[in-house]
């Protein structure tokens, strides 16, 4: 949650400052702002609402646009930093917006995370006479950064460095300091910091996609670790003044991929890349003819996965519900007990880990805080992690023993699409491999599914011709007020995950049920007005579900049925039938997904939500 960029060099701070917020967005969308240090002079703008308000703020400033400004007053370096809020600590407001800064307005402060000890600070420094401005944890910061730096007489790196060892909590700062203009501080923990080294320039960020544009060279600050960037040179050292060097790798995210292409919407764009990023999560890792999956990430501690006598899913949100999915096929496959966890509920029991136990975290972001506790949690506890992550270098996928990534690309779009099926493509392989080197599985059954799945890519790009009928539905029901979605086995993550994407963008209350529980509480719910989407493709539910739809229909609830092409039974059934092609019941996710995730945005568009970023959510949550 929150974006932080900063940016030290010789360009025009501003532009790259802004256009990083810009990339940022998604993490947080309520507030933003900007203090660019010019001259020894703080330039700060504050806004609450998204960039796009913060940036004609900034544009009508006449005179005092910064560009004029560094123009007029001739500056070699520039610098500045930058911030997109998602408020935990005071409601979102100009005031609360980041940049912070202390008493004396010489430190400027940009912060994602959370400070927990800041009443206790914020007492000790009112007591020598502070004043607070704001209601956010982050102006203690800089205010404690202050009074260290003033009282021990210290440069600002060593003045953040004292600071941060009084700190309790997660963060990822960004430090500026009025009488240092060639130095920009960062430092983290919890929350992640990537820095971006140029030519004689350099750019940290939340994440790489601010920085891409300008160089490929990115370093990914470890917990606990800070760096000084002055007079163009980069020192990484601990918070307990431990000397790091700098590991600088390439990054391959390409700037095409942050870009919309033509679609309204960063969702839109994301569902219809699907049939690709499928594909790059499979591709070079299965061979269709010879039977065989390979997976590197994974190979060198293959003993853990293969000896595993319990397999926990630990995840949160959508990649949750890839989780409760790929329970099913690696119940089915590798006769290995699975149990599906949302990570915020793990890491509060006494979780019983036992010596076999493998533990798989799935995250697109690779940095949601709860997600990123429990596995810690599980480490401690001696599991073996593996992760599986869409976020190249993020901190879960840093921290895990082992695993994979989902090559989806970039996921922009706040209600998660591309990275849903990347993971449960890659999950799936996971189980395939399991099941083939336990001889579960002979070679005619791996080499049959293994083409299917080499074949779904095409499968997916079928499920898209429904699309016109999808937007029928959407037309029909866009001012519904409520939803029902049920789905039997493999049907019912997704049905949960369909509710999900409704309530994420269209604000409809939507919810998803084992279609089995639905005598148990949600039929009461059925009358004229209530229309219940069920998944009724033809497989290994089919008919329980077709009886529940006669139940339905006999207490005059409406139909939506997501069905199998050419299925004249159930579309007879159905008020509204949405047609997917045929696949096995392990494969339902991938064709399943299209016209839930397709049916939300229709019905959100139409309503004329925010899609990308909906109301109050945020894309990566790094708070607890
Ligand atoms: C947020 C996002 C969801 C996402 C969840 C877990 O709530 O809005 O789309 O599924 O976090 O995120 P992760 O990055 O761990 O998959």
């Amino acid at each position: 949650m929150c974006g932080i960029v900063g940016y030290i060099g010789k360009r025009e701070a501003y532009a790259v400052l802004i256009k990083g917020l810009e990339r940022l967005e998604y993490r947080g969308y309520d507030s933003a702002g900007i203090a660019l240090l010019d001259k020894g002079v703080f330039s700060v703008y504050k806004k609450k609402g998204k960039v796009a308000e913060l940036k004609n703020f900034i544009e009508q400033q006449g005179k005092k646009f910064p560009p004029l400004l560094y123009k007029e007053r001739g500056q070699e370096v520039r610098s500045g930093i930058a911030h997109t809020r998602w408020a935990t600590h005071g409601a979102p407001s100009d005031k609360n917006a980041h940049p912070q800064l202390s008493n004396s307005g010489e430190i400027a402060i940009v912060h994602n995370g959370i400070i927990e000890n800041y009443l206790s600070i914020k007492e000790m420094l009112m007591k020598k006479g502070y004043k607070f401005k704001s209601d956010t944890d982050t102006e203690v910061l800089a205010n404690l950064i202050e009074d260290i730096k003033k009282n021990a007489k210290v440069s600002i790196d060593e003045a953040v460095r004292l600071a941060l060892l009084e700190v309790v909590g997660a963060y990822a700062i960004l430090v500026l300091s009025k009488d240092e203009p060639d130095t920009i501080v960062v430092a983290k923990i919890g929350s992640p910091a990537v820095i971006g080294v140029g030519d004689n320039e350099f750019f940290v960020a939340s994440d790489a996609t601010p920085i891409i544009e300008y160089t490929d060279k990115v370093i990914y600050l470890e917990d606990r670790e800070m760096a000084m960037i002055k007079g163009g040179a980069l020192v990484i050292k601990t918070i307990d003044n431990e000397t790091r060097n700098p590991y600088i790798q390439k990054t391959k995210m390409k700037i095409e991929e942050l870009e919309k292409g033509g679609f309204p919407h960063f969702m839109l764009k994301e569902i219809f890349e699907q049939p690709r990023s499928i594909g790059d999560s499979m591709r070079g890792r299965i061979n269709a003819n010879e039977g065989t999956v390979k997976l590197g990430g994974i190979e060198k501690d293959k003993e853990k996965l293969l000896d595993a006598k319990r397999i926990i899913i630990l995840a949160c949100g959508t990649s949750f519900h890839a989780g409760l999915e790929a329970k099913y096929f690696f119940e089915e496959l590798t006769k290995v007990p699975t149990v599906v966890e949302y990570a915020s509920e793990f890491r509060y029991r006494n979780p019983v880990i036992y010596e076999n136990d493998l533990v798989i975290a799935i995250s697109q972001s690779g940095e949601t805080a709860d997600t990123l506790a429990a596995v810690k949690l599980a480490k401690e506890k001696g599991a073996t992690i593996f992760g599986i992550c869409n976020v190249v270098g993020s901190s879960i996928s840093r921290i895990a023993h082992a695993g994979l990534y989902t090559h989806a690309g970039p996921e922009i779009g706040v209600a998660s699409t591309k990275a849903f099926t990347a993971q449960i493509a890659v999950l799936m392989l996971m189980c395939l491999f399991i099941a083939s080197e336990k001889k579960l599985l002979n070679k005619k059954k791996m080499i049959a599914i293994l083409t299917e799945l080499e074949n779904i890519p095409k499968k997916v790009e079928q499920a898209f011709l429904a699309e016109a009928a999808i937007k029928k539905v959407a037309k029909k029901f866009k001012n519904t007020e409520n939803f029902i979605y049920l789905g039997r086995g493999y049907g019912f993550p997704l049905a949960l995950e369909g509710a999900l994407k409704l309530k994420e963008i269209s604000y409809i209350h939507a919810e998803g049920y084992a279609s089995g529980e639905m005598k148990h509480g949600p039929i009461a719910l059925v009358d004229d007005n209530m229309p219940v989407l069920f998944i009724a493709n033809k497989g290994s539910s089919y008919e329980k579900i077709i009886s529940n739809m006669m139940e339905v229909k006999a207490r005059n609830g409406t139909i939506i049925a997501i069905i199998t092409k050419g299925d004249t039974r159930a579309k007879k059934i159905a008020d509204y039938s949405i047609e997917i092609p045929e696949t096995s019941d392990i494969m339902l996710a991938f064709t399943a997904s299209i016209p839930l995730q397709l049916l939300a945005y229709h019905i959100a568009s139409l309503r004329g939500c925010g899609i990308d970023k909906p109301r109050n959510l945020a894309k990566s949550v790094t708070v607890e």
